[in-house]
């Protein structure tokens, strides 16, 4: 069964746990879909593990929509959602309406995200006016690294703690469908879980959330330039993958693949006129 924003809402009422994994292709987007995944978020996270950028900022509306088209292809459950890249939406409501439509439009998702809190809320509920879905992401939102000094963990002191609970919020009141908690203490997510009635996804935040969200290369050990203390390895597919690769060098160096079982035939009449 397809999954929308009302499995999402009904997860939270019935205290189901929501699963949530980033993808950026077809074939990933095919397998996590047939795992029966919730939702694939084509994150902005991209740029760094698929395009190899030191942060997520130099990622464009057009890398989010040639992604996100191939995730749709991908996922037939699975509710896509298309983050929404630094600068498509900072700038003016307008343009925020405008990009988030080409992700829907173009890119075939179904809903969009977007980094911050108070900041944005009148892009939030310009674009839920314009009857898109919105997932707010609040916390350590990576799209704001050069102002909070690098990938740091947010929400530890009084102040910002509080900020964080009327973001979340603000953000319901202005009508997002799910809020993503990125790396924040685990006692400040659990707090937030109670006090909105929709479902929080977490990333570093704790198993309090009401479901929770990794980069798939992380949680597969594929990706080895960072490794947050939040990320599990369910599978260490970067080690599988390097053996495969050494295999198929080694087997072509030493000449034994191709073997004829990979090969094609020709009629001996035709092959004789060839000679
Ligand atoms: O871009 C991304 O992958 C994200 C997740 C980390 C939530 O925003």
């Amino acid at each position: 069964m397809k999954n929308t924003v009302t499995t999402f809402k009904e997860a939270k009422e019935k205290g189901t746990k929501l699963t949530v994994l980033t993808a950026y292709d077809y074939s990933t987007a095919k397998l996590m879909d047939e795992a029966n995944i919730n939702g694939i978020l084509v994150g902005d996270s991209l740029g760094m593990v698929c395009l190899g950028y030191k942060d997520t900022l130099s990622v464009t509306m057009e890398d989010m929509i040639h992604h996100t088209k191939a995730v749709s292809r991908g996922a037939k459950n699975a509710l896509v959602i298309g983050d929404m890249p630094f600068m498509s939406y900072q700038t003016s409501v307008y343009d925020a309406v405008v990009n988030a439509g080409r992700l829907i439009k173009e890119g075939g998702a179904q809903a969009v995200k977007l980094e911050g809190g108070a900041i944005v809320l009148e892009q939030v509920k310009a674009i839920v006016k314009a009857q898109i879905p919105v997932m707010g992401h609040i916390g350590l939102t990576p799209q704001s690294i050069n102002m909070f000094g690098g990938f740091k963990v947010q929400g530890k002191s009084e102040e910002v703690a509080r900020q964080i609970i009327e973001d979340a919020k603000s953000l319901e009141e202005a009508g997002v469908f799910s809020i993503t908690l990125e790396g924040i203490p685990e006692k400040l997510a659990e707090i937030i879980t109670r006090e909105v009635s929709i479902p929080t996804i977490g990333i570093g935040a704790g198993a309090s959330c009401d479901g929770q969200v990794l980069v798939y290369q992380d949680m597969l050990g594929m990706f080895s330039d960072m490794t947050p203390k939040f990320v599990k390895k369910f599978a260490d597919v970067g080690t599988i993958m390097k053996q495969g690769f050494s295999k198929y060098i080694e087997e072509v160096q030493k000449g034994t693949f191709p073997a004829k079982e990979h090969c094609f035939k020709i009629d001996e009449e035709v092959l004789n006129k060839l000679y």
